[in-house]
């Protein structure tokens, strides 16, 4: 039994004027623990599938199932994190990282200890009493993670989380969640437009296309790169040609919109 199973997804979002089919006929599997990231043009669904699979929104059609149980309503075991990170300006880090396990009345002392284990684990003790504006972007967006993963998710669902950073920190980033979410044995789900942070970081890349979206390509990393690092695996022998199939898969794509 697969942890998630997309089952022949399609949405439509309605206005009083207008029907735009977002997705058509989606259908995945993803295993326990598996990093499984989605690319494709502007305006193929992706933030939409991420939206139907948190159950933020019913789907027009199909369904949506987490360890074999439909997800018809918000499913408080999901993280998410974006590219923005929402950090209340007005609360210090400590509180922000607390925010949802208050929510979710789950703040007691062993939780935490849980997330002020996790701030030191990105070694942001130091910011504890400080406020967002007094940190950097890269900073902030770690702080989302540790936020996003003290509420202990069984799923993360990322949406473009690093593309609002510049380049050295991006990097350094997509290693840092790798390892964090490896070694709490965590399912995520990646939106990305950059081709080499979804090979870099994944098990598997699926490639689709819009007008509806649609499932064009499935990716299966291999095995060897699945265990690396992000930085090592750009800079791996095989990671060149896995790029170039992909990168002319994408610009088919944009010739026939
Ligand atoms: N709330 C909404 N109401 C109406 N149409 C929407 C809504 N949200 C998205 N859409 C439409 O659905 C389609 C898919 O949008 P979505 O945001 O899921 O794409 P995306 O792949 O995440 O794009 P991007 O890469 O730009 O983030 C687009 O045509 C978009 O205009
Ligand atoms: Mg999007």
């Amino acid at each position: 039994m697969a942890f998630l199973t997309v089952n022949q997804l399609t949405h439509a979002y309605f206005s009083t004027q207008s029907v735009t089919t977002a997705l058509e006929n989606i259908s995945l599997q993803v295993e326990e623990g598996e990093f499984v990231s989605f690319l494709g043009p502007s305006g193929c669904g992706k933030t939409t599938l991420l939206s139907l699979i948190a159950g933020l929104m019913p789907p027009t059609i199909g369904t949506v199932k987490i360890q074999n149980e439909n997800v018809q309503k918000a499913h408080n075991q999901i993280g998410y994190m974006f590219q923005q990170d929402y950090l209340f300006p007005w609360r210090t880090i400590e509180e922000n990282i607390f925010i949802g396990l208050k929510i979710q009345h789950k703040l007691d002392k062993m939780s935490k200890t849980f997330a002020l284990d996790l701030l030191e684990q990105l070694n942001l003790e130091h910011t504890r009493t400080k406020y967002p504006h007094e940190l950097s972007g890269g900073m902030r967006q770690r702080i989302a993670l540790v936020r996003t993963l003290a509420t202990q998710p069984v799923l993360l669902l990322l949406d473009e989380p690093f593309s609002a950073l510049d380049y050295q920190t991006k990097l350094k980033l997509e290693n840092l969640v790798f390892n964090t979410l490896k070694e709490h044995q965590k399912t995520a789900l990646l939106v990305t437009h950059d081709i080499g942070e979804a090979i870099a970081m994944s098990d598997r890349v699926i490639v689709f296309s819009a007008n509806p979206g649609k499932i064009k390509s499935i990716h299966t990393i291999p095995s060897e790169l699945q265990k690396m690092e992000p930085f090592e695996v750009r800079n791996h022998e095989d990671y060149k040609h896995i790029f170039q199939t992909i990168w002319e898969e994408l610009n088919e794509l944009e010739v026939e919109n």
